[in-house]
């Protein structure tokens, strides 16, 4: 089948199934394209939480898609390739969480929303890139600890200094990649250029940015900005949005390797087989699921 043949395929059988294709702005172009829904990871999960649909065919990776489930468990969500992980949310397991816990009795823990069900289910907040320093900042808490990912973390506690953030030393390899030297290296090129980055950058990185926020925000950011030429601190899938909504200006990846592997696993094909077949199904243990919706919900009503 071409791809043609295969995008209406996809319409037919999504349309006969109550479907919806939710995509990441991280994902290929064409599923980006395909999709009917596409946003960052706050957005996401406010869509999933509210859609109509029977289906949610979830294009991103696994926890994105969990969170999509615990919030909707009366929904069918499919993830089109149940490989498609996220390094990040692997760096904590629940366990570790229990001895922060026990560390620092007083503490609420905040996870960003890159993390297991389990993890989310022993936290008291969830977050994302887009709301965490707002929800850390407007919990009753003193104490906070953050997991797992310490660059965000640490943009949080700068933004939120009458907190005591304890941070996890997890990281994305994708955006934790990229140093000051490449900002250096690129700005000699593109001298005028603004750089825009997501907070999962290092501190040396973020700290040279004119703007930092979620994937959504620099979308914002970009459209409302007046400059010409912007140099982007994320991953290489937003660029689709980018040029499409912006087709006047010019944008430049940071770093050609900021490429998350996981994201790129995602093709036509397997939205379309997954729909075909109604096969990986997202399933979570309910009193997992039912503890993880606390701390999820509770992010939405402070968003
Ligand atoms: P946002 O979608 O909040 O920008 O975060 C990106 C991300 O971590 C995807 O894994």
């Amino acid at each position: 089948m071409n791809q043609v043949a295969m995008m209406k395929e996809i319409q037919r059988l999504k349309k006969q199934k109550k479907g919806l294709i939710l995509s990441h702005l991280y994902q290929e172009d064409e599923i980006q394209e395909l999709a009917d829904f596409t946003g960052d990871s706050l957005e996401l999960s406010q869509k999933a939480a509210t859609a109509e649909a029977e289906v949610l065919i979830f294009c991103g990776v696994r926890f994105m898609a969990e969170t999509a489930k615990i919030l909707s468990p009366q929904k069918t969500v499919l993830i089109p390739v149940e490989e498609a992980g996220c390094p990040l949310a692997d760096m904590i397991e629940a366990q570790d969480v229990m001895v922060m816990k026990e560390k620092h009795p007083k503490a609420a823990v905040v996870c960003y929303v890159n993390s297991s069900a389990e993890v989310k289910a022993i936290s008291d907040y969830c977050c994302t890139s887009s709301n965490a320093a707002k929800i850390v900042r407007n919990i009753p808490e003193e104490e906070i600890i953050f997991v797992p990912d310490k660059n965000l973390g640490s943009f949080v506690a700068k933004q939120v200094p009458e907190k005591r953030i304890i941070l996890w030393e997890g990281f994305c390899p994708t955006h934790n990649r990229v140093t000051g030297e490449d900002v250096d290296n690129i700005k000699k090129i593109y001298p005028q250029a603004l750089l825009l980055v997501h907070p999962e950058c290092r501190k040396d990185v973020y700290e040279r940015a004119d703007f930092v926020g979620s994937t959504s925000a620099i979308l914002k950011y970009a459209k409302e900005s007046n400059a010409w030429t912007m140099i982007i601190g994320t991953e290489k899938g937003s660029l689709y949005r980018l040029k499409k909504e912006n087709p006047e200006k010019e944008f430049v990846l940071l770093s050609s390797s900021m490429i998350c592997p996981d994201m790129k696993k995602i093709s036509l094909d397997d939205v379309y087989r997954v729909l075909s077949t109604m096969e990986n199904k997202v399933e979570i243990d309910d009193n997992i699921r039912k503890r993880a919706s606390l701390a999820l919900n509770k992010m939405l009503q402070y968003s």
